[in-house]
């Protein structure tokens, strides 16, 4: 890998605020964009800015081709046997809703989750429990953060009716990921279906839903160099199939009368209303992107990086790292907590960080707050990898934090 060569790619890595570039470590949120994927979305909006799926003019059957072959990237990248198994949504919340509220669930239907869940992933299951009367069930970590198997094993033996095991693949609070593969397989020997959150695992290490034999996965392509607003739903075509429409109206159905509607089959029944074209064409070029630099590069890119930064920030005063503490384990995130004799929290941290080096983190419960409240802790740093990310970089943020956090203690 390149990187010299890659972060060219990025115009926004070119700009200098205050006559400094920017050093960002905050791409669990979102990633910055290549300019191959800005042009795919510009070649849209000025050569055939019209809709797709209705018209037959020549503008729109050339948006109906890109699209076609924006979802064959997308099976491809997953491994998917079809090309019909990929749903475009708005983000991950969207595709995790889409399962919370289509799968046909029965009062008493147990969905299980990890104790690290992003809202999104745990608040469907509260509204599905308020709605329909399933049962949300936990488990619990082991001390470092990592998946505790055997009382996973032991929920699904006791539980009988365990509908769906929805987790979080890699944690957006610590970086780790879950044993996917026997996770499934045992989810599976108890007759339950599994859904993976993988906003943090599709862009950051290669992932074949196929060999997973997992049912669901959801992930959002801002967080891959793709454009904002755009994600990913993979499932398995039968599951698809047999679920009920989300969000229903044009595009969705065959025919309707004043009475009924007849659905087509997936992905259109999930697809509702004129799409987002230029998204999903720029979703598209992301793939291309992440593909030609492979995700396997980029995942051992990362575990370098998050190496470095671990040994330089594991022994200052008054930081807690959250999660396995050893950074193989963690792909390209790095969070912890701050306590300090002199006052000071995790906001301030990221200010100053932001304030005298340009340097963007995350600060806050990351919108895993119940992780948090569990705990009693408020807030955490969070500084998270991707590919244009240097070394050098790398060890500015341990000299930067080291001086913040240096007007804080003693
Ligand atoms: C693990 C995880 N799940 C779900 C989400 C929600 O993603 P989005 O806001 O793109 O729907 C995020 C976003 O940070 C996340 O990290």
């Amino acid at each position: 890998m390149d990187i010299q060569k890659t972060r060219l790619d990025f115009p926004v890595l070119k700009k200098k605020w205050n006559g400094k570039h920017l050093v960002y470590l905050d791409n669990a949120c979102m990633t910055l964009k290549p300019v191959q994927v800005i042009e795919a979305m510009d070649e849209y909006y000025n050569e055939y800015p019209v809709c797709g799926g209705r018209s037959l003019h020549r503008m729109s059957r050339r948006v109906d081709e890109k699209v076609t072959e924006a979802r064959e990237k997308f099976k491809n990248f997953l491994g998917a046997e079809r090309a019909e198994e990929i749903i475009f949504t708005r983000n991950s919340t969207e595709g995790l809703n889409l399962v919370a509220s289509s799968l046909d669930f029965k009062k008493g239907d147990i969905v299980l989750t990890t104790d690290k869940e992003h809202n999104s992933n745990l608040i469907p299951w509260q509204v599905q429990a308020h709605k329909r009367g399933i049962k949300h069930m936990i488990v619990y970590s082991n001390p470092d953060n990592t998946f505790n198997l055997e009382a996973f094993e032991d929920t699904l033996d006791r539980a009988k009716n365990v509908r769906l095991v929805s987790m979080v693949h890699t944690a957006n609070l610590d970086g780790y990921t879950i044993p996917a593969r026997e996770i499934i397989k045992t989810a599976h020997d108890h007759g339950a279906l599994v859904m993976l959150d993988g906003a943090q695992s599709a862009p950051h290490k290669p992932i074949n839903v196929n060999s997973l034999d997992v049912d669901f996965f959801v992930f959002s392509v801002h967080k891959m160099l793709g454009p904002t607003g755009m994600g990913v739903l993979y499932g398995k075509y039968r599951l698809l199939e047999e679920m009920a429409p989300f969000i229903v109206g044009g595009d969705t159905v065959s025919d309707t009368t004043y009475e009924a509607a007849r659905f087509l089959p997936p992905p259109e029944k999930f697809e509702a209303g004129l799409q987002n074209y230029a998204g999903i064409i720029g979703s598209g070029a992301a793939v291309d992107y992440l593909s030609g630099v492979a995700l396997s590069n980029i995942e051992k890119h990362e575990e370098r990086l998050n190496r470095i930064i671990t040994d330089g920030i594991k022994d200052i005063q008054g930081l807690k790292i959250i999660g396995p503490q050893d950074p193989a384990l963690r792909s390209g995130i790095i969070s912890f907590t701050v306590e300090f004799p002199k006052g000071g929290d995790a906001h301030d941290i990221a200010i100053i960080l932001d304030e005298t080096e340009n340097i963007a983190v995350r600060s806050g419960a990351f919108c895993v707050h119940s992780w948090f409240n569990y705990r009693k802790c408020e807030a955490a740093v969070r500084a998270s990898l991707y590919l244009y990310n240097t070394e050098e970089e790398a060890r500015k943020f341990v000299d930067a934090l080291e001086k913040a956090v240096g007007l804080f203690n003693p």
